[in-house]
């Protein structure tokens, strides 16, 4: 794999969402109980055991987080703390060790200063996308948890996640459930997405920019999309968002719901969402780190295509939710206590 470009050559305003090998990476390693310090490594290429938990069973969970650089030029993290707490939860589900969340925080810090050419300049709406990620490495082959672990930081500059950005794009459901009501939706590991890669690619063959997901046990709730929730606007003005045990708790999600009642004052709740009650949303979206707020033109179910909005223009209430959002993490709007944290 080659190495990144010079950040000098990059074109910053048409970066999309790939993998790059950046000059550098945090890496640790848990051996004989314990995590060691970790340190910044040069080397993008993992080492492991052809006998590790990780290939074989799935033992494997990640984050995704963003470093944003301001209009002074320093860089700012949000809610990082948020994603420590996530994989926590996520490595307790998969039995894996958790990495000390103070140190989490620190190392997303190290690595973004470590690679800061390659943050993106103010204005071009890049980031500096943070990949942790922890695997069980080792030799095992029976069905347990690794007795030792990697966990890494990578990084690497992008933009818009669905192509088109804040241009409403096109949703579908799918036969498929992307995880269980009592399985490891609410964790952030790779299992959900292998079960997502089918329907993702069905879907992307038939022109859509990803699955909106129902809930596995009637196919009759809305749950989330492949790799962002869903929320909803009603006609009087109702901030609404799925809960459901299965899907991915976001932290771009509770935000909205925090910034839609006291920044926007629209009634803000987690509820039901179901297929046959579509009509009563006049905007749609789906929410993440990587998404950020990419609206919903349509959602085709069954054949029949549910227009929200427009097909071609932001709503207004999605449009104001974005700068809010956006506004905050660039460092242009003030941020609610303990949101952003200076790199
Ligand atoms: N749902 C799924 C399946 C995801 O992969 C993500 C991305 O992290 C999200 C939701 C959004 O979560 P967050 O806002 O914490 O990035
Ligand atoms: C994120 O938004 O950080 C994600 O993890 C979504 C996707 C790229 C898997």
């Amino acid at each position: 794999m080659a190495k990144a470009q010079p950040a000098s050559e990059i074109d910053w305003e048409n970066l999309g969402f790939n993998y790059m090998d950046l000059p550098y990476r945090f890496l640790a390693h848990y051996q004989d109980g314990k995590w060691d310090d970790g340190e910044l490594s040069e080397d993008s290429t993992l080492h492991i055991s052809e006998g590790s938990t990780a290939l074989h069973y799935g033992q494997a969970d990640f984050e995704g987080l963003k470093a944003y650089r301001t209009k002074d030029g320093s860089i700012q993290l949000f809610r990082p703390d948020q994603n420590a707490k996530r994989m926590h939860n996520s490595c307790e589900r998969l039995l894996m060790p958790p990495f000390p969340e103070d140190k989490f925080v620190d190392a997303v810090k190290s690595v973004v200063k470590a690679n800061a050419d390659y943050v993106p300049p103010y204005g071009t709406g890049g980031t500096l996308y943070l990949r942790p990620l922890m695997i069980g490495v080792g030799g095992n082959i029976g069905v347990h948890p690794a007795t030792e672990y990697i966990f890494t930081i990578f990084a690497m500059p992008v933009g818009a996640y669905y192509k088109g950005g804040m241009t409403p794009t096109k949703y579908v459901t799918s036969d498929y459930d992307r995880a269980a009501h009592h399985g490891t939706g609410q964790a952030k590991v790779g299992g959900n997405y292998a079960a997502s890669l089918l329907p993702g690619d069905q879907a992307h063959k038939d022109g859509y920019s990803d699955v909106i997901y129902l809930d596995p046990v009637n196919h009759q709730t809305l749950e989330e999309v492949g790799s962002a929730n869903f929320f909803g606007i009603t006609k009087d003005d109702e901030f609404i968002t799925p809960k459901s045990p299965s899907i991915l708790p976001s932290i771009t999600k509770f935000s909205l719901l925090w910034l839609a009642e006291n920044r926007l004052g629209l009634k803000a709740t987690q509820g039901v969402v179901d297929i046959d009650d579509l009509d009563k949303f006049k905007e749609a979206g789906a929410c993440g780190t990587a998404a950020v707020i990419s609206p919903i033109g349509s959602l085709t179910h069954n054949g029949k295509k549910h227009v929200f909005y427009s097909e071609t223009e932001v709503g207004p209430l999605t449009k104001k939710l974005y700068d809010e959002l956006t506004g905050i993490q660039f460092g242009d709007v003030e941020a609610p206590e303990g949101w952003i944290q200076k790199v």
